[in-house]
């Protein structure tokens, strides 16, 4: 029976049928995946998630994104429920909401009782899977109710909940029709883990006002000093994890020689330009891939770049491609880019390369490898690993990363290049000045300073400092 049960809305790898008929397991997308596929190899473990599709219901099954002995246990979902659990209350309610409601969120009440059915089916699910005494970890906000509701059922399981993206300020969660809700449901779990103090104080707050549950006012650290909410005679412990990534499998790739001649042939392949920089994201407005491009064409407009000499590599994962917001999100972006070539490209030589797809690993290590500059400024994120697996694959200390303030990497890698993405002149000044500082004794030092930072706080150390918070 396995010791840990994972708990989140995707099983790690996707149902994707081909072209021909025929059907394969691929690796899903997001930061949820690539955190904790390591954080589970070579643990007796089992995965409880949806398996990217509607309508269908595998056997529980194994896969090599995360070894033999983690079973994946899908969760099936009918189209309507992925219609108002999964694009609906998750993706136009939650996610803009605790993203600063960048866009503006949808109350939707018939979402919400879909919703609630949706993690009562999750909850159902791993209240079957787990042995008696197990640790449950549930992830992300699509799943906050099922914490009480695994409880309910099954008193007898350890519970941790890990939230991946912002927990918004008190102000902005008190729009939710369904807060009390919520706030009950996370207080279920015996720990609730964020990626910032700041986040976790909040939901302290919230838990005090809203359930009238009793918390101490203790600062709350980073990995340790967890607070505490007394409520229906319970403790529930609130603390801050920041994940990361397998900075050790990103390094390693980054000082491949295989890895090395790829990114040099990738330099070759985009006409050898003098400066590369790249941005890679999931297609999402929360990334602020619009700002970087605004920023990168006023640079080729007033001639402080030039597009002779610098391109600009852009890969963009497809996401939640139903969900209005990501359908006008890419008009812009494609937009965008294509004013950007129509007024700075050359004939075979786009000032933009724009990718709407994701890149096997290997390659996309080429292209951190190959990048002068990383351009990374979401208007709001929980974490953002793209930052980290960029410095963790610069074994050469080059490179510069530009970074968002409103990212929690931004409060770990202090020697990026920060930046408000709401200023453009800022990241505008910030891209000039990473171009400007290539090959620098100054640059270098700050890449081996954020290389250090991320090597020494990689993804092992997050979930062990979880797991061991959750057990005391
Ligand atoms: P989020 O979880 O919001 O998508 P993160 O930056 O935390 O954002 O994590 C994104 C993950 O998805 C990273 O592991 C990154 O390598 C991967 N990823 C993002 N875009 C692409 C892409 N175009 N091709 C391949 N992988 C991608
Ligand atoms: C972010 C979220 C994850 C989510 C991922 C991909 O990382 O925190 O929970 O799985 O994005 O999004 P998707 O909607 O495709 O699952």
């Amino acid at each position: 029976m396995p010791d840990l049960v994972v708990v989140a809305n995707r099983l790690p790898v996707d149902l994707v049928t081909a072209d021909d008929g025929s059907e394969h397991w691929q690796a899903a997308p997001g930061g949820l995946v690539t955190a904790l596929a390591p954080a589970l190899e070579g643990r007796r473990g089992a995965w409880v998630g949806w398996p990217g599709v509607p309508d269908v219901a595998p056997e529980p099954f194994s896969d090599d994104a995360v070894g033999p002995d983690v079973m994946l246990h899908p969760v099936p979902l009918g189209a309507d429920e992925v219609a108002a659990h999964y694009e609906g209350a998750a993706n136009a309610t939650l996610w803009p909401l605790y993203h600063d409601v960048v866009v503006a969120p949808v109350y939707d009440r018939d979402w919400w009782e879909v919703h609630r059915r949706v993690n009562e089916r999750f909850a159902d699910a791993a209240a079957e899977v787990a042995d008696e005494g197990a640790t449950v970890w549930v992830q992300d906000y699509q799943l906050q109710l099922v914490p009480r509701m695994l409880r309910e059922r099954r008193p007898d399981l350890r519970i941790g909940f890990f939230l991946h993206i912002p927990f918004p300020p008190v102000e902005l969660f008190l729009q939710l029709p369904w807060r009390r809700e919520v706030v009950e449901g996370l207080l279920g779990a015996d720990l609730v883990g964020f990626h910032t103090p700041g986040g976790a104080a909040n939901f302290r707050w919230l838990a005090q006002r809203l359930c009238d549950a009793t918390i101490d006012d203790a600062p709350i650290g980073l990995r340790e000093a967890p607070g505490e909410v007394r409520f229906e005679g319970r403790t529930t412990r609130v603390g801050a994890f920041p994940i990361s990534i397998d900075s050790a499998t990103f390094a390693d790739r980054g000082a491949d020689p295989a890895t090395v001649d790829r990114a040099k042939e990738v330099r070759a392949e985009l006409g050898d330009p003098e400066v590369l920089l790249l941005g890679v994201d999931r297609l999402d407005y929360t990334k602020g891939i619009d700002v970087r491009l605004r920023a990168f064409g006023e640079l080729l407009d007033t001639g402080r770049l030039d597009p002779a000499r610098t391109m600009l590599v852009q890969v963009a994962t497809p996401s939640r491609e139903r969900v209005e917001a990501y359908r006008r999100t890419r008009d812009e972006v494609d937009r965008t880019v294509g004013r950007i070539n129509g007024d700075h490209g050359g004939l075979g030589r786009p000032a933009v390369h724009y990718l709407h797809r994701s890149l096997p690993p290997a390659e996309l290590a080429a292209l951190y490898l190959a990048a002068d500059v990383a351009l990374v400024t979401p208007v709001r994120d929980g974490m953002n690993l793209v930052a980290k697996e960029y410095v963790a694959t610069r074994s050469d200390d080059d490179g510069a990363l530009v970074l968002s303030e409103f990212t929690g990497a931004a409060e770990e890698l202090t020697e990026a290049h920060l930046v408000n993405p709401h200023d453009l002149d800022g990241v505008a000044a910030a891209i000039e000045a990473a171009v400007a500082g290539r090959g620098t004794d100054e640059a270098r030092r700050r890449m081996g300073a954020l290389r250090a930072q991320v090597r020494e706080n990689d993804v092992a150390r997050w979930a062990a400092a979880f797991l061991t918070a959750l057990d005391g």
